[in-house]
C-alpha cells in the first residue's frame, strides 16, 4: 500500500501517525509473504497498539477542538477496534485471516481517512494555532500516549 497526497489531512502529527499505520500494514503483508507466522502476530500485536494509540490521541484532539461529531467518530474508532480484536482472535485460534484483514484494512483507513478525518480536520487546525500561541496540552497528549 503507498501514502498518496489525497490522503493528507494537512494536519502533520496526524499525517505521520496515518503513514505509521500504512508502514505496519505493508510490514504485515511482508510476514505473511514470508510465511512466518510468528512475524504476522508480532506485526499485528504493533498495529494494534499503534493505531489504539493514534485513536486515543485523534479523539483529545477533537475534544479539545470542540469538534461536534467526535462522539460518532469515537463510535467509528470503537467498531474498527471491535472487527480488529475479533480478527485478532481468529488468528490466534490458528485461522489464516491475513488476506482478508489486509484487505479490510486497507479499505477501511482509506475510506476512514477521506471521510471521517478529514470531516475534523479545520477546526482541530484552528485548535492547533491556539494551542501554540498557549502553548500546552498537544505536547502533553504526545507525550502521555506515545511516550
Ligand atoms: Fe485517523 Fe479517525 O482515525
Amino acid at each position: 500500500m503507498k501514502w498518496s497526497p489525497d490522503l493528507d489531512t494537512g494536519i502533520p502529527v496526524i499525517d505521520k501517525q496515518h503513514q505509521r499505520i500504512v508502514e505496519y500494514i505493508n510490514q504485515l503483508n511482508h510476514a505473511q509473504q514470508s510465511s512466518s507466522r510468528e512475524e504476522v502476530g508480532e506485526v499485528l500485536d504493533q498495529l494494534v497498539d499503534y493505531t489504539l494509540s493514534h485513536f486515543t490521541f485523534e479523539e483529545e484532539l477533537m475534544d479539545e477542538s470542540g469538534y461536534r461529531f467526535v462522539n460518532a467518530h469515537k463510535k467509528v474508532h470503537k467498531l474498527f477496534v471491535r472487527r480488529v480484536s475479533d480478527y485478532v482472535e481468529r488468528f490466534k485460534i490458528g485461522e489464516d485471516i491475513t488476506d482478508e484483514l489486509l484487505t479490510s484494512l486497507k479499505t477501511w483507513l482509506v475510506n476512514h481517512i477521506k471521510n471521517d478525518d478529514s470531516d475534523y480536520t479545520e477546526i482541530v487546525k484552528e485548535s492547533m494555532g491556539d494551542e501554540k500561541k498557549s502553548g500546552g496540552w498537544l505536547s502533553r497528549s504526545m507525550k502521555k500516549i506515545f511516550g
